[in-house]
């Protein structure tokens, strides 16, 4: 059943330009609109939401942050996003107009089931993005949003997050049709793009050689650093956890922005450290200011492993090892740049010796808070 790959997480990752397409299927029209009304929260009820709140746990809850984002551009709408286990115990501030979205891949995880039940309870709307048909998340909710990864086999989550990337950013583009910003322009051209990713994602599964040689070469050490910005700063938290649950080395992520409030501490001769570059065109603040950052950690020893757009030549000379990704709108880069980070992963694990569909300690479905 893995198809002639030697994991069910390799197989996972091969499908996931699929994935992507399958999940924007029937839900964008030819002349570039939306079509969510499987969503059963009406538009009027959607252009009253003054407030989004997404919960979800691990994987998914990288998805949510990088939502937030979206979501906050496109529609003006605040949004927050936060792990489901802090929500629930905090004493969240909830209403009628506050929409909560959350995000699973089971639809069972504990966590996320308590969020959502907290969430009606005070009276706010909860959307879901599940993975799973007729789960319990989707169940009491009351909306969905379906990805269509397909079956998730292997423990790691990459399929289904890239789905849920795709729902997150449908949702968000949907607010944004339904409620009419001043992005209206923008919002259709996105929407094109959107429709024509997956293309970009299977660019990058076909360039995935060196990535997988620079992790064998890696898999002696005992430590990896992920740097990235704004929606790269997800992406970062997101290649760490992946290294982390398959490769069982200690990883860490941190927005570049904060290397000089402690991080840069750790940075010593020959620490490899994977930054994430935020695309250059028309958004120079962000691609300079980690043009620096990867100066500051390489003039301190580190080993830089940089993912950039084709065509940023800028990077070329402080990377030691670059991982090129198609040239992608901003918000909507995680698509591509986080599966580098998922062969890396997977590719270390099996170099140290590691079960990838399943690492140890770790469960496909979290049914216990
Ligand atoms: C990591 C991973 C987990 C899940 C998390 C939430 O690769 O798979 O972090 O993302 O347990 O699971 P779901 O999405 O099923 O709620």
């Amino acid at each position: 059943e893995k198809g002639g790959y030697a994991s069910f997480m390799l197989k996972e990752i091969a499908e996931q330009p699929k994935a992507v397409t399958d999940t924007l299927l029937g839900r964008i029209d030819p002349e570039g609109t939306l079509h969510l009304d499987e969503v059963r929260i009406t538009r009027g009820e959607l252009r009253e939401v003054d407030k989004v709140v997404i919960v979800a746990c691990g994987t998914a809850f990288h998805a949510g942050m990088i939502a937030k984002y979206a979501i906050e551009h496109w529609t003006r709408i605040p949004c927050e996003t936060e792990l489901a286990s802090e929500f629930r115990y905090r004493d969240p501030i909830l209403d009628p107009h506050t929409l909560v979205v959350a995000i699973s891949q089971s639809g069972e995880t504990m966590d996320t089931l308590m969020a959502l039940r907290h969430a009606r309870e005070q009276g706010a709307k909860v959307l879901a993005i599940c993975n799973t048909n007729g789960s319990t998340i989707p169940r009491e909710s009351d909306a969905v949003l379906y990805t269509h990864a397909g079956p998730e086999v292997a423990v790691a989550s990459t399929k289904a997050f890239l789905t849920q990337l795709v729902a997150c950013y449908l949702v968000a583009l949907y607010l944004g049709q339904v409620r009419g910003t001043k992005w209206g322009d923008e919002i259709r051209t996105v929407i094109r793009q959107l429709s024509e990713i997956s293309g970009s994602v299977d660019r990058v599964l076909e360039t995935m050689g060196p990535v997988r040689e620079l992790a064998r070469s890696l898999a002696g050490h005992d430590t990896v650093l992920f740097l990235g910005r704004h929606v790269g700063y997800p992406v970062a938290l997101e290649g760490a956890l992946k290294l982390k649950e398959l490769a069982y080395m200690h990883a860490e992520g941190f927005a570049a922005g904060e290397l000089k409030h402690g991080p840069i501490a750790l940075i010593e001769d020959g620490l490899p450290v994977v930054v994430v570059v935020p695309s250059p065109a028309g958004r120079s603040v962000l691609h300079g200011k980690i043009v620096s950052n990867i100066q500051e950690i390489r003039a301190r020893g580190a080993l830089t492993v940089v993912i950039a757009e084709e065509g940023d030549d800028e990077v070329v000379p402080y990377a030691d090892h670059l991982i090129r990704v198609p040239a992608t709108p901003t918000l909507l880069q995680p698509l591509v740049a986080t599966v580098p980070l998922q062969v890396f992963a997977c590719e270390l694990a099996t170099a140290r010796g590691n079960e990838v569909d399943q690492p140890r300690n770790l469960a496909k479905s979290v049914t216990v808070e």
